[in-house]
């Protein structure tokens, strides 16, 4: 897994615990909540604790009694009576009052949220940005030409295409004598007398082996068989399997361009011989 696709996964993952985190505060504080029942508690019990200043003021509007409007009786108990004295408020700035508990909150879930959003779309923009050097889908060195070409040729004449995992191709040899009456002449698949063909199926898709013994490609899927430089032979597959543009380097190493696919028809006239021994899967109806 690339490290694009995990950072992908890692950010989906983020954000839905963050929507989760989200929808679970938001329904515990919404209205009929415990928490909302706990606040209006707590206010009412600090209210009733707390004196208040403007009921006070408004009892200290209200005409204080006279001794002289009152009867003799009650006069003598108002006189007897300590005045309490009504207390100051100060009034504090919103910077003196700081940040309350339920602003921090708010404040922590939407830095959260919003982090989680710009991680999940920086993980986006990572994993659908185009791949610039290495891999399936970009130029793909299979390294010195002579070298390959060393790998493929066998002692007893036959060959053993060369299998490079990073382009998902296999390298096969066209020599000057097949390459002038093959579909592949005037194309740019073959270069310094090689070509790359891929190694999925054109039927369906299946990963197609090499077999040593007929010298050709044969499917496991449904049997369909390609000779050694990738001609359709016999199954259901629809054409010739698919090569890639090809060129050596100035260094001299063979560069498959895998992002440049070549599909060609079935060849009409077959340029190698085939099979050239047993068959490794069954043979299959075409
Ligand atoms: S996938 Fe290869 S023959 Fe069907």
């Amino acid at each position: 897994m690339t490290a694009p696709q995990i950072l992908t996964i890692l950010g989906s993952i983020l954000f839905v615990l963050g929507g989760l985190a989200t929808f679970v505060i938001a329904y515990r504080r919404g209205p009929g909540s415990w928490e909302e029942q706990l606040d209006k508690d707590a206010r009412k019990a600090d209210r009733s604790r707390i004196p208040s200043v403007f009921t006070r003021s408004k009892a200290a509007e209200v005409p204080e009694p006279t001794v002289e409007s009152l009867p003799t009786s009650v006069a003598v108990a108002v006189v007897e009576e300590p005045v309490e004295k009504v207390h100051s408020v100060v009034e504090l700035s919103a910077s003196e009052q700081g940040v309350n508990r339920r602003q921090f909150f708010n404040r922590a879930l939407a830095a959260s949220f919003f982090g989680t959003l710009g991680t999940f779309g920086i993980a986006s923009l990572a994993f659908s940005w185009p791949k610039v050097s290495g891999g399936f889908g970009s130029d793909v060195s299979a390294g010195p030409v002579q070298a390959i070409k060393d790998a493929i040729a066998q002692p007893d004449g036959t060959i053993t295409p060369f299998y490079l995992p990073a382009a998902k191709a296999w390298i096969v040899p066209v020599s000057d004598s097949v390459l002038p009456n093959s579909q592949f002449a005037e194309d740019l698949t073959v270069a310094d007398g090689l070509t790359a063909l891929w190694q999925k199926c054109v039927h369906l898709g299946c990963a197609v082996p090499w077999c040593q013994s007929s010298q050709g490609f044969e499917c496991p899927c449904h049997g369909s068989k390609y000779n050694q430089i990738g001609e359709y032979e016999a199954g259901p597959a629809p054409r010739n399997l698919d090569r890639f543009v090809v060129e050596v380097d100035a260094k001299g190493e063979f560069i498959i361009k895998t992002g440049s696919v070549i599909p060609t028809e079935r060849a009409p006239v077959k340029s190698v011989k085939y099979p050239q021994g047993v068959f490794c899967t069954a043979a299959a109806a075409e």
